[in-house]
């Protein structure tokens, strides 16, 4: 269908579940288990109720808001998603950055370190200058490959560094694994690739990657199990990047965060993908704002949050429970594997109206106006 037909991003995810191959559909969509942090991730949004002001001038609206320092036009951003190219072999994590930067709203790119494109390649697809992009870390085993490839999106102009803490083993993810890649295809190819450059940094002249155990199987073989809140404070010392960690699930690790000194977190638990029941990050928002704020820790570090966020009341929600920004992942690789870049853009300027719409109906005009006080939180599962 032609791409003005698209009017929310569900759209885009029933188009994706037509015309993807089995192989990125399953890699894709997939939860872990039975899948229902997956599904309770988004539902846990329909928990929450707006309580409107009225007769309040709403004809201008702002989006505009801070994120890590930089200012930026909206306040959600396109998380890190491996193996973009699945889906779109040709673009990839290269028409995300199109996407994101070539309309008037520019939106922050988060790139993974599997990513199907190099960093570099993504770097430079960015459109304009005044696009920001973060890298998102899995640390190594080997702790040099790490340091050296922080060393160099530094070098790239990249704004912020996520480390993701919440796969120190991939899930499992059934859909995924039951189609087993044959090493012939074209999706294992581009994992092949990949993988011998994250792996081992092109370096060894062998393959290294076997990928036909699925791909996040094949994907997580080379993230250090053993990594630890130390590991985090060394890491902070070869960067002067704002670190965040990404992947964060109770209130005490929030607190452990903030003490340690980490600019960020994200309440996320991997798009569902991880550890099957574990609870939506807006219920550990809700519930960890009022916990930082006792402990006089609110504002000393930016808390961000991912999971099930398809609608702009979704964002809205988030941002009234204290998120800085709010990462959508599913809906940017379904935009653009069915349209590439200008699908992208388009799901920017479906949720960017949304929010506006919903900002302008529950009567606040700017993003600082957005507090707890505008939502009925009652039916939320929190402590
Ligand atoms: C992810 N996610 C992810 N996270 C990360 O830190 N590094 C990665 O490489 C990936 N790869 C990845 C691939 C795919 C196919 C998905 C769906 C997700 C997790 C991602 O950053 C984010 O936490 C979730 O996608 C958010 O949930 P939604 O928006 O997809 O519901």
């Amino acid at each position: 269908p032609p791409l003005e037909s698209i009017i929310n991003l569900y759209d885009f995810e029933m188009i994706a579940s037509k015309i993807l191959s089995n192989q990125a559909w399953a890699y894709y969509s997939s939860g872990s288990d039975d899948e229902i942090s997956y599904r309770e991730n988004h539902s846990a949004y329909n928990r929450i109720f707006f309580k409107p002001k009225v007769l309040v001038d709403v004809s201008q609206v702002d989006l505009k808001t801070e994120m890590l320092g930089s200012i930026v036009d909206v306040p959600f951003y396109a998380t890190a998603t491996a193996l973009c190219k699945l889906g779109n072999p040709e673009g990839g994590e290269m028409d995300i950055a199109r996407g994101c930067g070539q309309g008037d709203t520019k939106v922050v790119q988060m790139i993974s370190t599997l990513a199907s494109c190099s960093v570099d390649e993504v770097v430079n697809a960015a459109p304009s200058k005044d696009q920001i992009q973060w890298y998102q870390v899995y640390v190594n085993s080997d702790r040099n490959i790490t340091k050296e490839m922080i060393k160099h999106v530094e070098e790239l102009g990249v704004k912020a560094l996520f480390v993701t803490v919440d796969a120190p083993y991939m899930g499992t993810r059934e859909k995924d694994l039951k189609i087993k890649f044959s090493n012939s295809t074209q999706g294992a190819k581009i994992m092949k690739t990949r993988m011998d450059a994250v792996v081992n940094n092109d370096k060894e002249e062998e393959e290294t990657a076997d990928v036909t155990a699925g791909a996040s199987r094949t994907l997580s073989k080379f993230i250090d199990p053993s990594l630890t809140w130390n590991d985090i404070r060394e890491l902070k010392k070869w960067t002067k990047l704002p670190v965040v960690i990404k992947g964060v699930q109770r209130s005490e690790d929030v607190i452990k965060a903030a003490e340690l000194g980490v600019e960020g977190v994200v309440l996320s638990n991997h798009g569902g993908r991880q550890l099957d029941y574990s609870r939506p990050p807006i219920e550990v928002l809700a519930e960890t704002v009022p916990i930082l704020k006792e402990r006089n820790l609110e504002g000393k570090l930016e808390l961000f949050i991912d999971g099930g966020v398809r609608r702009g009341t979704d964002v809205i929600k988030a941002l009234c429970l204290g998120a800085k920004g709010v990462g959508l992942g599913r809906p940017f690789l379904y935009s653009n594997s069915c349209y590439g870049k200008d699908g992208v853009e388009r799901a920017i300027d479906i949720l960017k109206k949304e929010i506006e719409m919903s900002m302008k109906l529950l009567g606040v005009t700017s993003i600082k106006e957005l507090t707890p006080e505008l939502l009925d939180t009652s039916s939320l599962k929190i402590r």
